[in-house]
């Protein structure tokens, strides 16, 4: 693997809110990004910050009754805590109020001034506080911000500008000939969309009597440089432009994660601005799209940004982290609710994960006395894992280079299920209770330890606790991609039981059906509900039904009696690795035949979006026992 150089950004965020799950999504996936990117060896440098100046943080410190410096302090210090408090790996913080950051913005203003770029200018148009921009009547939606959907001020003022429109044909021409400088594509067309229209001159000043919180120019005192002038800029001065190490080194690397509403000042004016200070382009844009909230049916369920960054505390920073990262398909809008992060905690954290590493490593405690063994050669179930492996490790780099967390996430999950498949077929329980099998439950054993230090590895940047608590059970040490090799578990490696890696969280029933909203006529009393007989039964054989791609035959027990059940789920479940699983089933339904099969009873499953999952007790409980 060739060792690259990478240097990622976050938009900085302003000080007029707190952290929020919309700022914490973006910091998220540039800390997920750059934990991948170092676990391949890469130099990665990450940078985020605070935005300080502009009207609105100005408005916000006198609302407070406040300085503007005292109040950008205070919230700068709450974002720095907030990423500590994540696990956030960023190197470096900017705040645009810092000596650092505005000698370097005047000094490009001045070069631009001497240049030409600059003029002074008078310009009356539709602003936008929220956005700290003018909108051109074209973008105007019913009167209002298209994006905060509040009334614009009309402003008219004497100002500087900067010839932005100079630079609109040089910049289609650079987007054509770099066809991934704005990812995903969707919005590079967005920005070429943008660019059909003509570009107007970018207004980049106040004037001092009107603000007072910015950066004096430095060629008229009278004004101060306005909002994205200055906060672009960060991005340079973070690495000491134009003479820094760091600059040097890691300025020919720069790419931007940015949220889609400030795609504009991104993929138009910042290329712009560098073009015409004569500062080499950065190299990639990486947009993603919006979380909106409330889909939820908790009664608890979430109704703001800072609501739903709560559910941190609540459910745990790897499980928030988590669900950011599998929801939302980069670029695309993603629904937030508490209800939804719950389903996935428990079904891929709690269920497939921590319960595989729970029951690999007490296998291999119980069975293999507390060390890795020696594995014997390896058989037909073992080579699917490990080509499993092999396969999912080449689908997450490929996922990684689209900043695509989800499908990433989705790969390694396959695998955490082959492995769940393996555990049930291999069944080194039964291996154990004859000495004739020993070799063979080595290899098992082997292959779980196996399986749970490449999951300790591949699983860093995603959920880097929960990884390193898996590492840490199996016994190894600092992650790296290199070590995602098949086969480098040495025999011998100490093993510690992992259980409880992710608690199940109970959903109270009230809370979920109050919050249903169902009304009297559709709900059913009691009485009507215990007409039901549901049982545990354990599923003893299974097969296919021929000529059919949805269904398994299951044959159950269910206390004393062995009975027959026709079951949709071929899709998602292989026949082998439901024998000797127990299920929930109805017991008292009318016989069906369903392909010549006479079916006594339904088995439970639930299923959303082509996932299926069959309900389980999460204790041991003897067939026949009753579900009420
Ligand atoms: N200060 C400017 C950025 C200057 S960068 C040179 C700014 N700040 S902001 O505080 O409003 O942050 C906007 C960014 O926060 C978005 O681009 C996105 O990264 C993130 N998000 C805010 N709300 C969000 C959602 N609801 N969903 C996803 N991300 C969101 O704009």
């Amino acid at each position: 693997m060739t060792r690259r150089t990478f240097y990622l950004t976050t938009p900085i965020f302003y000080v007029n809110a707190r952290p929020h799950l919309g700022h914490a999504c973006t910091t998220i996936m540039a800390d997920a990004m750059c934990r991948y990117r170092r676990l391949r060896g890469d130099r990665v440098y990450f940078l985020t910050g605070t935005d300080e100046h502009g009207d609105k943080i100005a408005q916000a410190a006198a609302q407070a009754g406040v300085s503007p410096q005292a109040y950008a302090d205070e919230i700068a210090a709450a974002f720095r805590a907030t990423w500590r408090r994540l696990g956030i790996t960023n190197d470096d913080f900017i705040r645009t109020t810092e000596a650092r950051h505005k000698q370097v913005v005047q000094r490009i203003l001045q070069t631009l001034h001497d240049a030409g770029e600059i003029y002074f200018g008078e310009y009356g148009g539709n602003y936008c506080f929220g956005c700290e921009r003018f909108y051109t009547d074209k973008e105007i939606v019913g009167g209002k911000c298209p994006d905060h959907q509040t009334p614009l001020t009309f402003i008219k003022e004497k100002n500087y500008f900067f010839r932005m429109s100079k630079y609109q044909e040089w910049l289609i021409t650079h987007i054509e000939e770099h066809p991934d400088f704005i990812q995903p594509e969707r919005y590079r067309n967005e920005v070429l969309g943008f660019l059909r229209e003509p570009l107007q001159d970018l207004s980049i000043s106040r004037p001092r009597s009107r603000l007072q919180w910015g950066i004096p120019l430095p060629f008229d005192d009278g004004y101060v440089t306005y909002v994205w002038f200055d906060a672009l800029i960060n991005y340079a001065s973070a690495l000491g432009f134009p003479d820094g190490d760091l600059y040097r080194d890691l300025w020919p690397h720069c790419e931007h994660l940015i949220g889609k509403d400030i795609l504009k000042p991104h993929g138009v004016y910042w290329p712009s601005m560098l073009k015409a200070a004569g500062i080499p382009i950065y190299q990639r844009l990486h947009v993603h799209g919006y979380w909106s909230l409330g889909g939820g049916k908790m009664s608890k369920s979430v109704g703001n940004v800072v609501e739903a960054f709560q559910l941190t505390d609540k459910y745990g920073y790897d499980a928030f982290r988590y669900f950011l990262l599998r929801e939302m398909n980069f670029g695309l809008d993603a629904s937030f609710s508490e209800e939804a992060l719950v389903g996935r905690l428990n079904a891929d954290l709690a269920n497939d994960l921590g319960n595989l590493a729970s029951r690999a490593t007490t296998l291999i405690v119980n069975f293999g006395r507390g060390v890795v063994p020696a594995p014997g050669p390896e058989g037909a179930e073992e080579a699917s894992v490990r080509e499993t492996l092999e396969r999912v490790r080449r689908e997450v780099d490929e996922a990684m280079k689209e900043f695509a967390f989800q499908r990433a996430l989705s790969a390694i999950w396959e695998f955490v299920g082959r492995v769940n498949r393996y555990v049930d077929s291999a069944a080194p329980w039964a291996l154990a209770k004859d000495d004739s099998h020993a070799e063979r439950l080595r290899t098992v054993l082997y292959t779980l330890g196996e399986s749970l230090r490449c999951l300790g590895i591949v699983l860093d940047p995603f959920l880097p606790e929960a990884a390193g608590k898996i590492r840490a059970a199996v016994g190894t040490g600092a992650p790296s991609l290199a070590d995602l090799e098949w086969g480098r578990l040495a025999p011998g490696t100490p093993v510690q039981k992992a259980p409880g890696l992710f608690p199940r969280i109970e959903v109270k029933v009230s809370e979920t059906s109050q919050a249903a909203g169902q009304s009297s006529a559709s709900r059913i009393t009691l009485d009507d509900f215990k007409k039901v007989d549901l049982r545990v039964a354990e599923v003893v054989a299974a097969e296919k039904v021929a000529r059919s791609k949805k269904l398994l035959k299951l044959t159950v027990t269910v206390g004393e009696e062995t009975r027959t059940l026709v079951a949709g789920i071929a899709e998602h479940y292989a026949p082998e690795a439901l024998v000797g699983r127990k299920v929930i089933v109805v017991a008292n339904l009318e016989p069906a035949t369903l392909m010549g099969i006479e079916s006594n009873g339904m088995v439970l499953a639930g299923s959303t979006e082509g996932t299926v999952s069959l309900l389980m007790p999460d204790k041991d409980l003897p067939p026949g026992s009753r579900v009420k």
